[in-house]
């Protein structure tokens, strides 16, 4: 007898067990890809304002169960229960953003060189489409994929991260209860590599979309090689911020820990590494440290925890290790660096930890943490920042801090990155283009760029018309 493989959900904050979900076969995902393809031809009929409405739907429906599933977010990914209420708003609002969208795919008519012929361009979905989710954000990353890829007139087949499947299960189901047929929308879980496989060697899907690590992301391109997929990759960052020296000081000690400590420091674009002017590194890094230690650390579900605790065991070692490894090559830790976990339980937590003269041959200065750790580097100029801040394969976030538009329009026009953000830790939002430069990635989620990598282009020359 075949056993049922099971995926067990833990409370990161706890380590208990909170759900167990069944891994799906490799014969149960071939059988949701055909049925998600079967509907294709049903689904991308429908007209866009009938699809719109059935979005909103289901906008309004997961605001009507804010509570419980931000709880639930909680109890799977263990962030704060305030970042979880915020994540729901955030995720309806790529539905409410792309509900609009549908109704504006359009196309065009081209003049042509001859009385006789008319050249008509129109877009068309891609076809099935395979989204791969992370746990750091298990909502807003998957409606981000799935709402356009909905208002495309594409169906989507979602395998969320082991660690975190209630939140994006929950959602599915609300998804259907709006009156979004079964088929169109559906979710299988079990380990990535086994499912990714299944996705990227079926011929029914057309398009691969993937939020997770650079590594996973290039092996997720090649093997979609074969079937010429599409592919749209969220992939790791690294992210600078450069506080120059005419900065608002309180400013930017605010907004970087806005950046760094939202969801324990777990976030593509949490600012990874701090430059700051030299002249100012003294005052800024003691206002640092006076609110950094003011950070209420605990489980996610009291209400005044600020920061919750990291994902698993690996994660954890990485960023203890990053630490050790900067306070060996010299670092000063300004505070933080304590810890509270237990390996048995499996729940781990790190303290808000700030770094001061870290070495840019530090692991921290060249590797993305996803932890709640800043390494604080000083400059003398501008060009040492920047050269500083583009030396790395990465290029999803960066962040500066000027009051002087000369300054902030020289930094901006050479720093490599594709979401900046200017005075600003907090740049994320449905109607802009978020994604990254390099190894960061490739496509745009979000904004009236988000739709279009789940659209083909289809031109046609009409000829003999006279
Ligand atoms: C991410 O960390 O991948 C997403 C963060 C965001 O959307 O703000």
């Amino acid at each position: 007898m075949i056993k049922t493989r099971q995926i067990d959900v833990k409370n990161p904050a706890t380590g208990e067990v909170i759900e167990s979900v069944k891994v799906d076969s490799k014969e149960d995902i071939e059988s949701a890809i055909l049925k998600g393809h079967s509907a294709l031809k049903a689904w991308s009929s429908i007209h866009a304002h009938e699809k719109a409405r059935l979005l909103k739907k289901w906008s309004e429906i997961i605001h009507n169960n804010k509570s419980d599933l931000a709880r639930i977010m909680t109890l799977e990914s263990g962030k704060p229960i305030s970042e979880s209420l915020g994540e729901v708003d955030y995720a309806a609002s790529y539905i409410d953003w792309y509900a609009e969208e549908t109704k504006r795919l359009y196309g065009r008519t081209i003049p042509a060189n001859s009385e006789n012929k008319k050249i008509v361009i129109s877009k068309k979905p891609v076809g099935m489409v395979a989204a791969i989710t992370p746990w750091n954000f298990p909502a807003a990353m998957m409606t981000r994929k799935a709402a356009p890829a909905l208002a495309a007139g594409c169906t989507f087949i979602v395998k969320p991260a082991e660690e975190t499947p209630l939140t994006t299960i929950k959602l599915i189901d609300f998804a259907h209860e709006a009156g979004i047929p079964e088929d169109v929308v559906q979710c299988v879980n079990g380990p990535g590599k086994e499912v990714g496989e299944v996705f990227t060697d079926s011929k029914l899907i057309r398009k691969i979309t993937f939020t997770g690590s650079t590594p996973v992301g290039k092996q997720l391109i090649k093997n979609s090689a074969d079937t010429m997929k599409h592919v749209s990759m969220e992939l790791g960052g690294h992210a600078p911020i450069i506080v120059a020296e005419d900065a608002d000081i309180d400013l930017a000690v605010d907004q970087t820990i806005a950046s760094k400590f939202r969801n324990a420091g777990q976030t593509c674009i949490c600012a990874n590494r701090l430059l700051v002017h030299e002249s100012i590194l003294e005052e800024f890094s003691n206002k640092l440290k006076t609110k950094v230690e003011q950070l209420k650390v605990g489980n996610g579900l009291d209400d005044d925890t600020q920061v919750g605790p990291v994902i698993n065991e690996k994660g954890f070692n990485k960023i203890i290790s990053q630490i050790n490894d900067a306070v060996d090559k010299g670092a000063e830790v300004v505070c933080g660096s304590n810890t509270h976990s237990d390996t048995e339980k499996e729940y781990f937590f790190v303290h808000p930890t700030v770094l001061k003269y870290v070495s840019r041959e530090s692991s921290i200065m060249q590797e993305e943490t996803f932890g709640p750790v800043i390494p604080i580097t000083s400059f003398q100029d501008l060009d040492e920042a920047l050269e500083i801040a583009n030396s790395t394969p990465f290029g999803l976030a960066a962040y500066f801090f000027t009051n002087d538009y000369r300054t902030g329009n020289y930094i901006h026009d050479n720093l490599e990155f594709g979401i900046i953000g200017w005075n600003d830790g907090a740049p994320s939002a449905a109607h802009a283009p978020f994604g990254g430069m390099k190894e960061s990635g490739l496509g745009r989620e979000g904004g009236v760029e988000g739709i279009e990598p789940y659209l083909e282009t289809k031109y046609l020359s009409i000829g003999n018309l006279s």
